[in-house]
């Protein structure tokens, strides 16, 4: 195992759209290339130290989009839990979800509930896959689930708060990869990512692989990481 000192890192799945474009294709066809991207990179951060990995997978705004996209990135993550859970729950992986699900399909909170619970007592990398997810969205209902308990919401602090998010038990992400250029956190875990190193590649995410990511973990390795201290 090569050993980088990124125990969790996120990712932001950005550009299987254009992707698609450049090879005259549809989106579909690169939300299906970004499935395959998935797999590889889940496969491969166990080996490269990684303990959590988080995948920004559909977010609270992705709703905007046509219904017919919308479908298939459901569809898509119906069949790679189906297609992947066993596997998965070979190799100790534990999968969890980041986001409100109330708003889920109910086809894809069965398929979550599944990996959930098939995966609930994994002792390996944790992959945490965020569907109808925002920051913003993630802090208002930990607030809300804050002020349910009065007691706790008196003595909240910065480590208590983390409690109530969705993260809970996790630690903050050390490293957010954000593929295909763009030079923005889009919503993805605002609260966790104070202090977290950004790696930018204008590789498009089905182009996304395992020397990709060792090449963004070879750069986190020589970030000089402060947390607001110095020396
Ligand atoms: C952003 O690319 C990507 C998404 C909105 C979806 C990410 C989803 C996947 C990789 C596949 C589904 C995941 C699972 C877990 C089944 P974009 O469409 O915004 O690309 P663009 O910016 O080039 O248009």
């Amino acid at each position: 195992m090569t050993q980088y000192g990124a125990r969790h890192v996120a990712i932001i799945m950005d550009g299987n759209g254009r992707w698609a474009a450049s090879r005259g294709q549809p989106r579909p066809y690169g939300h299906r290339a970004g499935v395959e991207a998935l797999r590889k990179i889940v496969r491969a951060a166990p080996d490269l130290g990684i303990e959590y990995l988080s995948v920004y997978a559909f977010s609270t705004e992705n709703w905007k989009r046509p219904e017919a996209e919308v479908e298939t990135l459901m569809d898509l993550l119906v069949e790679y839990l189906r297609g992947e859970v066993d596997e998965l729950d070979r190799e100790q992986v534990k999968i969890i979800f980041l986001g409100d699900d109330r708003a889920m399909p109910e086809r894809c909170k069965r398929e979550m509930d599944i990996a959930a619970a098939r995966t609930g007592r994994n002792q390996g990398l944790v992959l945490a896959i965020a569907v109808n997810y925002g920051g913003r969205d993630e802090i208002v209902r930990a607030v809300r689930r804050a002020l349910a308990d009065p007691k706790k919401a008196a003595e909240l602090d910065e480590e208590t708060f983390g409690d109530f998010l969705d993260t809970a038990g996790m630690p903050d992400p050390d490293l957010i990869i954000r593929p295909s250029g763009e030079l923005r956190l889009s919503n993805f875990l605002l609260w966790q990512s104070a202090y977290a190193e950004l790696f930018v590649t204008p590789v498009y995410w089905p182009d996304f692989d395992e020397q990709e990511l060792e090449r963004a973990l070879q750069h986190f390795q020589q970030r000089d990481r402060r947390f607001g201290g110095h020396g």
